[in-house]
């Protein structure tokens, strides 16, 4: 890996702050539970206090890596062999921190990701067949110390979240509306999975309480934007105005 990747001495203890001056934020959980329209929120609500945000998603957020997220979220529930779905998940999520991610955090950007690495030790680990101890290996050799200041864990049962999605416009893919059930092959492994899933994200959280927020996503989306924002005022202080005079991020929105 390049230099750009290591932690590096100049950048301190595992436990000082990883990112010296950007912040990264990861959103984790199932499908529908309201990552995305959450994210945009936020964005939104960061941007108004001042901050230059990037809004990412995985896998992909990268040219590479969007290449590579074809391969995984379209056609049958066993396209891929368990070890060939996590190694094409982090070649991804390598593309993704080498070119987007790591970049804007030295820029000082805020990186809101629409899933990382918590997926994949989710699906493909601990609800899936290849196990947590492979995914750790791949982690601690994709990921190292570059995990999320803070992963925000949208909690739901998974009925309730798919039936929002497939109620979304494209019924069941991503909100860009991509096409009919284009993207839902994960969503398309069944109830037993789905909530496996849920476990083993509610585990990443109880495992990791000092990065992981558990946020419950039930309720109307402003509720849930409220206890997102209150998370984050708690976790990450520094999140505040960027300079005096512009709104504080723990307000309310006005009306
Ligand atoms: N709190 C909520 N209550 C009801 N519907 C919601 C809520 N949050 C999001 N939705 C809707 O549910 C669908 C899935 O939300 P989305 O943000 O795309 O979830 P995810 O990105 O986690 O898959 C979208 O149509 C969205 O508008
Ligand atoms: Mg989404």
């Amino acid at each position: 890996m390049g230099a750009a990747t290591s932690p590096g001495p100049d950048r301190g203890p595992p436990s000082a702050r990883k990112h010296a001056s950007g912040v990264f934020i990861s959103f984790e959980g199932g499908d529908g539970a309201g990552k995305s329209t959450q994210i945009a929120t936020l964005a939104d609500a960061l941007r108004e206090a001042g901050r230059d945000v990037v809004v990412s998603r995985e896998p992909g957020g990268a040219p590479g890596a969007e290449a590579i997220r074809k391969l995984l979220v379209e056609g049958p529930a066993d396209r891929w062999s368990p070890m060939a779905e996590a190694l094409l998940m982090y070649a991804a999520r390598a593309d993704h921190l080498q070119r987007t991610i790591l970049p804007a955090l030295e820029a000082g950007a805020v990186v809101l990701t629409d899933r990382f690495a918590d997926s994949t030790m989710a699906y493909q680990g601990l609800a899936g067949a290849l196990g947590a101890a492979t995914v750790e290996r791949l982690h601690g050799l994709v990921v190292g110390t570059n995990d999320p200041d803070l992963t925000l864990i949208l909690d739901l049962p998974p009925e309730e979240g798919l039936a929002r999605a497939g109620a979304r416009p494209g019924g069941g893919t991503e909100s860009d509306g991509s096409g009919a059930g284009a993207e839902s092959r994960f969503e398309n492994k069944g109830a037993a999975y789905q909530g496996a899933v849920r476990a083993a994200f509610l585990k990443i959280a109880a495992d990791n309480p000092d990065r992981c927020a558990v946020i419950d996503a039930s309720g109307p989306a402003g509720e849930v934007a409220a206890r997102i924002r209150a998370a984050v005022c708690a976790r990450l202080p520094s999140l505040g105005p960027a300079s005096p005079g512009l709104p504080p991020l723990g307000l309310p929105p006005s009306g």
